[in-house]
């Protein structure tokens, strides 16, 4: 199966060089717990590697996210600039906001419609795509409607060939009984856990399920810092090969 980077080197030893390519896969975690920092690195990975990424974004602002990106060391401007990065604000048409693409300027697109339109006009040459966060969409809905949603948002971007990072708070996952897991090819959860032996919190990543992949079901710690997710030493499985 292709992979495509993740945009964290330790990240991609995990899963086989990468995310599998055209395929989406689930990231969940509780506020701060790096969702969008995670995203951030592939979309960054995706735009220097020459790939045309868009990134529809629910909550935060694009200045915000632009920002964010910024002091991690992950500029993405000059990729708005060059147009190989288009950042999509989705916002909920219920919340019947009156915001304008001119108010974000060149690169930036608003869109009032449903994320269903928004993912429907996802320009057919677009390889990566990260949705943050797909949660404030199952609040006002029943369980299947979420299921049903969830499901077409998949099979359009598979159809046109992204690679997919889909955003979920925990929130929203558990009130929707965690089903969004089961549409996706992977899932990769982030929490925040205390160390029972120092009583410090640290942070854990965990991939319960990545299709084709031969992943570990350990934990995996990592780091935010001023260069984004950096995960804790262990033993690469190259490493670990070479031993063996
Ligand atoms: N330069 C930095 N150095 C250290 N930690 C940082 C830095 N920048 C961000 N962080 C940490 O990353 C966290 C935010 O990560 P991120 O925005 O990806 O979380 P999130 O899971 O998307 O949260 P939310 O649910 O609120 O959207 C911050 O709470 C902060 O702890
Ligand atoms: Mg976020």
């Amino acid at each position: 199966m292709e992979r495509i980077k993740t945009g964290i080197a330790e990240l991609d030893d995990k899963i086989s060089g990468g995310y599998p390519k055209g395929k989406s896969v689930l990231i969940t975690g509780g506020p701060g717990a790096g969702k969008t920092i995670f995203g951030l690195h592939f979309l960054h990975k995706g735009c220097t590697d020459g790939r045309k990424c868009m990134l529809l974004a629910t909550e935060e602002t694009p200045e915000d996210i632009l920002m964010e990106a910024e002091i991690i060391g992950l500029g993405l401007q000059q990729y708005i600039d060059n147009e190989q990065l288009v950042i999509g604000r989705v916002l909920e048409s219920r919340t019947g906001s009156t915001e304008t693409a001119a108010q974000f300027g060149a690169g930036f697109e608003v869109s009032e419609l449903d994320i269903l339109e928004r993912v429907r006009s996802v320009p057919a040459d677009t390889e990566v795509v990260v949705i943050d966060n797909i949660g404030v969409f199952a609040l006002d809905m029943g369980i299947k409607e979420f299921r049903n949603k969830i499901d077409t948002i998949n099979h359009m971007l598979t159809n046109i060939g992204c690679t997919t990072l889909i955003i979920m708070d925990d929130t929203a996952y558990e009130l929707t009984h965690k089903l969004a897991e089961y549409s996706v090819f992977g899932s990769i959860k982030l929490m925040v856990k205390e160390n029972p032996y120092t009583g410090l919190r640290e942070r854990y990543l965990d991939i319960p399920k990545m299709r084709g992949t031969d992943i570990s079901l350990e934990l995996s710690l990592f780091d935010i810092t001023e260069k984004g997710i950096t995960f804790r030493s262990s033993k690469t499985k190259s490493e670990k090969k070479v031993e063996k």
